[in-house]
């Protein structure tokens, strides 16, 4: 049974995830190296609580019992030698994934169950070093960023997954009130990253070619596509305008579509220029000082009431 459970690194997503389980009673271990980012993590997590029940959408008394149930480490052995469930959250980085794995491997029970949060790289390649026994309780654990706002977990495993482990973990994030998606193959970018990336390409690739303006370009998605999005999937709703339109449509509309295989120019040029979005100030909108911290927590609040409205919607 899963009690203890410790998350690795503390930067943006690994503060966010010790939060979720410990608003939800878990015990975490919060390991982080940085001893400046080790300092700031609780002041972090203390900010996401307090703004969810700002938006009503926390119990005010849980933030006293989520801040005591977490436990700040700098030692990796004393952070996870009692773990029932290890995640790491450390920096996109193969090398980096295979020696903490490794090393978590020598330090942790035979008991514990190891899971990343990469949002790109092989399960296979980031547990090279592990032993066989252990490759039966390891496993993706993709989260979406801010990880306390997005309900969506990605769970990928080997094939020899003991399945009665994946169940549990399973489990664990329907008690945490995430919404878990079983992905049956080792593959990159899982499911939600290669269906927004495929979408983000022709987002792109519309705003190079000029086609509307920027706002009109976001304004056709959220009002559009990602309108309906957001309560019916897909494939709902595809069966709701019938397949036969759908194959019409897309033998029409696919070779018009961009289907290139690296990043456009338009993004490449940005990012050379330093127009890297909300953190330069500018990307493809302008964002001067002030308003920084009015959009990032204009975005928080948006999601929230996306996540008080889908109680309406769950299955
Ligand atoms: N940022 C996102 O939007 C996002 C979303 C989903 C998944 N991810 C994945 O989550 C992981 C972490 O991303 P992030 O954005 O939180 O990165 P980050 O750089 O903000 O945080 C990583 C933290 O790990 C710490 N760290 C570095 N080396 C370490 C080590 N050896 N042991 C322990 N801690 C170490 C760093 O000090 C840092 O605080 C990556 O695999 C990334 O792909 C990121």
């Amino acid at each position: 049974m899963i009690k203890n459970i410790s998350v690795l690194g503390a930067g943006t997503m690994g503060h966010s995830i010790a939060s979720v389980f410990a608003m939800n009673g878990y015990k975490v271990c919060l390991y982080e190296k940085v001893e400046e980012v080790r300092n700031s993590a609780m002041e972090k997590i203390k900010f996401a609580l307090e703004f969810m029940v700002k938006e009503n959408y926390l119990a005010s008394s849980v933030v006293e019992s989520a801040l005591s149930n977490i436990t700040i480490y700098s030692d990796l052995v004393e952070a996870t030698k009692e773990a029932d469930y290890v995640i790491e959250s450390v920096p996109e980085n193969l090398t980096l994934k295979q020696n903490l794995f490794k090393e978590l491997d020598a330090i942790c029970p035979r008991k514990t169950i190891f899971a990343s949060n990469t949002s790109s790289l092989p399960l296979k390649d980031m547990m090279a070093f592990i032993s066989d026994d252990r490759k039966t309780r390891a496993m993706v654990c993709h989260w979406y960023n801010p990880a306390h706002l997005m309900p969506i977990v990605e769970l990928s495993c080997f094939e020899n997954m003991d399945m009665e482990v994946f169940d549990e973990v399973y489990e664990v994030y329907c008690k945490i009130n995430k919404q878990p998606i079983k992905v049956l193959k080792d593959i990159p970018g899982l499911i939600a990253n290669r269906m927004l990336h495929a979408l983000a390409r022709e987002v792109f690739s519309l705003m190079e070619m000029g086609a509307a303006s920027p706002e009109d370009i976001d304004k056709a998605l959220k009002f559009g596509p990602g309108f309906r999005s957001a309560t019916t999937g897909m494939l709902e709703v595809a069966d709701m305008g019938g397949l036969d339109i759908w194959c019409t449509v897309q033998d029409g509309l696919f070779k018009e579509l961009n289907n290139s295989d690296k990043a456009c120019d338009m993004l490449r040029n940005k990012v050379k220029d330093g127009k890297l979005g909300l953190k330069t100030g500018e990307g493809f909108f302008q964002y001067p000082g002030e308003i920084k911290e009015k959009v990032l927590n204009d975005f928080y609040k948006r999601l929230i009431v996306q996540l008080k409205t889908s109680q309406e919607y769950v299955r």
